[in-house]
């Protein structure tokens, strides 16, 4: 690799590699990697936050060694309830009684009465008649699709899924077959194709790198017309979307008609957790056979006793969320001002589309970082080669002065140098 060839390689090439030795990186790896302009891209990376997740955070800045407070638009915390003083106490009450962790798989020694509750609360939220939870978001979607595909099947997937359902996919031994983002067109021609199989569609309630929501209307009346379920992952969109909150499915009146519902505690709930809402039946038989749920310790009960709080404080009344969608509304206005490409974005999640330029998002990110906004690049593969861009997570939290500055430096650092304003 010469050194005028370096920044055409991305994270992309080298996870196939021809190194003699498992435990040797690819020689190749390590001259990318060792290259400063590469090393001062990577270090954007687990740049360790000194307190809590919320608006103003305080985090050891790696790319200059310092550190700084910033204004967070970086953090999933979308409403805010990782801090909410009801859900900290439930956690610690819980805490006092329950010890730190389950200490168990969920079907041996891994179940406690906060977590039986707690399914109870979320199949009643959802409006079905089971739920089943899991460690994270990710093995949630790995052990529902292992458990619910086999060998023979094929999971017709939107291009823009999650990797945990393409992960899900490989562990199950299921085919995979991806159709044009949000094109129920494509759809149903994959769905034709593939017409002889076992088949699921799974797609995002709202994409989590573009914002958008899925065509859910158009994408339903397909797998209807092939008698096909629909698996909806509403990562983004549980607590925020829809009249209750129940995501973007409630959000278009079609709540009923979803095969199955997946869920994080990681985004809006300001947890850590994955969960399932679908049939008691299915939900019965997945236990039996999603590899997550059996064979990893269970959610720790003082996280399920605050995820409780967070789903009670969230639902109780739509003050969070009313919070959350004025926030959106300005940030978005503000950045609309700046003639910036924001993509289809119509949700909380908004990215700054800024092209093909690595040296660009890097540079930008860098000078806003400095500024005090925690604005974090994303790179190819995780996006489209000519789509880099920033992500932008609104946060309740935020204030209206947090998002005007944060708007501020955005033009000075973005919009300018790329000639929009
Ligand atoms: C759409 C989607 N599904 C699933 C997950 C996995 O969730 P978790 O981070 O809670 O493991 C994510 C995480 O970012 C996501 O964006």
């Amino acid at each position: 690799m010469k050194p005028e060839d370096i920044l055409k390689f991305s994270l992309a090439d080298f996870s196939y590699n021809d190194s003699s030795h498992v435990l040797k990186p690819p020689e190749d790896f390590n001259l990318w990697a060792d290259d400063p302009r590469i090393g001062l891209a990577m270090s954007f990376f687990e740049q360790p936050l000194n307190g809590a997740p919320t608006a103003r955070t305080r985090l050891y800045h790696r790319p200059t060694g310092q550190r700084r407070q910033m204004i967070n638009l970086t953090s999933y915390n979308y409403l805010g309830l990782s801090t909410h003083p009801e859900v900290v106490e439930a956690a610690k009450e819980a805490l006092e009684t329950y010890g730190v962790g389950a200490s168990g798989a969920a079907m041996l020694s891994g179940t406690f009465d906060q977590h039986e509750a707690f399914a109870r609360e979320l199949a009643q939220f959802k409006g079905r008649d089971g739920c089943m939870l899991f460690p994270s978001g990710y093995t949630g979607n790995l052990g529902a699709i292992q458990a619910l595909m086999q060998r023979g099947d094929v999971l017709v997937i939107d291009e823009k899924c999650h990797r945990s359902v393409v992960d899900g996919v490989q562990l199950s031994g299921a085919r995979l077959a991806t159709f044009r983002h949000n094109d129920a067109q494509s759809l149903d021609e994959m769905l034709s194709r593939h017409q002889d199989a076992r088949r699921m569609v799974v797609v995002e309630g709202v994409y989590s790198m573009d914002g958008d929501l899925a065509d859910l209307p158009a994408i339903l009346e397909v797998c209807e017309a092939h008698d096909v379920a629909l698996y909806v992952d509403e990562a983004h969109s549980t607590l925020l979307f829809g009249e209750n909150g129940k995501g973007v499915a409630e959000h278009f009146g079609l709540d009923g008609k979803v095969g199955v519902d997946f869920g994080t505690l990681s985004k809006s709930f300001g947890g850590i957790g994955g969960f399932i809402c679908a049939d008691e039946g299915i939900i019965r038989y997945m236990k039996c056979y999603a590899s997550p749920f059996q064979f990893s310790c269970a959610l720790p009960p003082p996280i399920v006793a605050a995820m409780r709080k967070s789903l009670e404080v969230a639902t109780r009344d739509s003050s969070l969320r009313d919070a959350l969608w004025k926030n959106v509304e300005h940030f978005r206005s503000n950045l609309q001002a700046l003639n910036l490409d924001l993509g289809q974005s119509d949700s909380q999640v908004i990215p700054i589309i800024i092209g093909s330029s690595v040296e660009k998002l890097i540079q930008f990110a860098m000078e806003a970082q400095q500024r005090g906004l925690y604005l974090q690049p994303v790179d190819f593969p995780a996006v489209e080669a000519d789509a880099r861009r920033f992500r932008i997570s609104v946060s309740a939290q935020l204030t209206e002065d947090d998002i005007d500055e944060a708007c501020n430096i955005i033009e000075d650092v973005i919009a300018k140098p790329m000639g929009l304003v």
